[in-house]
């Protein structure tokens, strides 16, 4: 047949298109809503008296859209481009990875309607109800189908290191969906956890740990692993210590998450494996960076004059940053000073703003003006722009956020002579209040780079079209 015929001979990057342009539109609508709920924690009648623009329905939806809508399609948008040219052959099933998109927009549709709303399971990062949960589990079994049906038909022998953190991310995330999310209905948007007491605690936090470690950081480590050596155009520095980071990254961060229960009911020897284990995690995720930054070897002067390159290395210091800082919170006597701070909160940002935004966004720079036939993005100078702007926020935001949580932990453990409290706890909520304004400050920055990132998106993809890109042929008959 010849359109089986030509469709062997171009990459199918349809989906991937789709995933690029929705993973901008989602960024900032999401960062959008954080700006939001940061506004109700400085301001607190912006809550508005409705229950459905309250902090607390609005928070999840936050989460929800920066880390699934923003970083999903990201991570499948990059991971289907990647699959595609490190293993030298189309797509397979490219009907699916079309079904794959529309599927998991719905799930995100579904989610920003049902969580204003209040149908929640009550389990963070997991807080889909269960007919949610069953779509996004039938997207997932698509995509399973689509990345390894391509592995399996490529032309090249080896399997790029990329494609092991990708794979990683989409085999432990259906484990962690389908182990988490198992519920007995008790009408079409209630269910109850089948886990009960200390026991759901813990698997919601081997969940919400692996989320991190497989969504948050395994995901983008694929990302991180393509497209920083193709931007700066060095292999990366050394293969065998990517090796090495991928096989310890994915043992360890799987017993780590019991550090998000210190202090609690959880047996002590459980939350000491944790720790130790967190302790440990320092040494792959410094690996990793490590051989990222020395892929710029030789080529620091690129960072002068390229600011898609600024994005993917600045991402790699807070990569550093965080999984340094981690660690150190996961030591029971730093976390009994940092639970339940803001501290908590400039830890996620410092990875979620630093790490995870920089390098989608540095890959996403890279991906658009390629799928639409275009030598570079519409503007250099706004990308320059994004680049400062998201810098200086992120950095306003961390900081404001550690200055006040290392100010409630030290106030709320505060005693007088006689063993009484010093100070109350309405009195740390104001001493709070000037570093949520700082933070509103520092999120409206990072949240304006990303508009005119849109925007810079918009004008490359209107001047370009969608082009289709050939398969090296010599690969095609090999
Ligand atoms: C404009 C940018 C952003 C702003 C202004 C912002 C703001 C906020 C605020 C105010 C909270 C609630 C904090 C609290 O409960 O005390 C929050 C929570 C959270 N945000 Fe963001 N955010 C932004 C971007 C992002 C991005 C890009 C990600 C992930 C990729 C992210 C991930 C999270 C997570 C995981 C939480 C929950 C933290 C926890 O429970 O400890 N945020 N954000
Ligand atoms: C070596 C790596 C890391 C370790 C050992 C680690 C450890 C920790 C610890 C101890 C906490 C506080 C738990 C608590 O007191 O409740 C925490 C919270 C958190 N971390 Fe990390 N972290 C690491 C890297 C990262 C990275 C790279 C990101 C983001 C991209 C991240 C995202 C988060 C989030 C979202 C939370 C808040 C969870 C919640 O309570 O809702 N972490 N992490």
């Amino acid at each position: 047949m010849s359109a089986n015929n030509v469709s062997h001979q171009f990459y199918d990057d349809y989906a991937v298109r789709k995933f690029t342009v929705m993973a901008v539109i989602w960024g900032v609508v999401g960062m959008l809503m954080g700006a939001v709920i940061a506004s109700q924690l400085a301001f607190p009648e912006l809550n508005l008296g409705i229950s459905w623009t309250s902090f607390g329905r609005l928070r999840p939806v936050h989460t929800n859209l920066v880390i699934f809508a923003f970083g999903g399609c990201a991570l499948f948008a990059t991971s289907l481009y990647v699959v595609q040219r490190t293993c030298q052959t189309t797509l397979q099933f490219p009907q699916l990875s079309r079904y794959m998109f529309w599927g998991y927009q719905a799930v995100i549709v579904a989610a920003l309607i049902s969580l204003p709303l209040g149908y929640t399971s009550g389990k963070e990062y997991a807080e889909f109800e269960w007919p949610i949960d069953l779509l996004l589990l039938v997207v997932w079994v698509m995509y399973i189908f689509v990345f390894f049906g391509t592995i399996a038909a490529r032309k090249v022998k080896h399997i790029y290191v990329a494609n092991w953190f990708y794979g990683a991310f989409i085999v432990v995330v259906a484990i962690l969906h389908v182990v988490n999310s198992m519920a007995i209905p008790a009408d079409w948007m209630k269910s109850y956890s089948i886990y009960a007491g200390v026991q759901d605690a813990m698997i919601q936090w081997w969940y919400g740990h692996n989320v991190v470690g497989f969504i948050l950081t395994a995901g983008f480590l694929g990302m991180m692993y393509y497209f920083v050596p193709k931007q700066v155009g060095r292999p990366v520095y050394s293969y065998r210590l990517s090796i090495v980071h991928f096989w310890g990254l994915i043992f360890t961060y799987m017993w780590a998450g019991s550090h998000h229960l210190h202090y609690t009911a959880l047996p002590d020897w459980t939350q000491s494996v944790g720790m130790v284990l967190s302790l440990i995690l320092l040494a792959p995720s410094w690996g990793g960076m490590i051989n990222g930054m020395m892929t710029m070897s030789g080529a620091w002067h690129k960072l002068r004059d390229d600011p898609i390159l600024r994005f993917l290395i600045v991402s790699l210091s807070f990569y550093g940053m965080s999984t340094f800082e981690g660690p150190m919170m996961a030591i029971k006597t730093v976390n009994s000073l940092s639970h339940y701070t803001d501290w908590t909160i400039g830890h996620v940002h410092s990875g979620a703003l630093g790490w995870v935004g920089f390098i989608a966004m540095g890959s996403l720079y890279y991906l658009i003006p390629r799928l639409y036939g275009q030598k570079q993005m519409y503007s250099i100078k706004a990308i320059e722009i994004h680049f400062w702007l998201a810098t200086i926020g992120v950095v306003i935001y961390i900081t404001a956020m550690w200055v006040s949580g290392v100010t409630q932990g030290l106030m709320w453990r505060a005693m007088n002579d006689d063993g009484t409290l010093a100070y109350t706890f309405v009195e740390s909520v104001k001493a709070s209040h000037p570093y949520y304004v700082i933070r509103l400050f520092g999120g409206a920055l990072y949240l304006t780079g990303m508009v005119i990132m849109l925007w810079n998106t918009f004008k490359t993809v209107s001047m370009g079209q969608a082009t289709r890109a050939a398969i090296p042929s010599k690969l095609v008959h090999a």
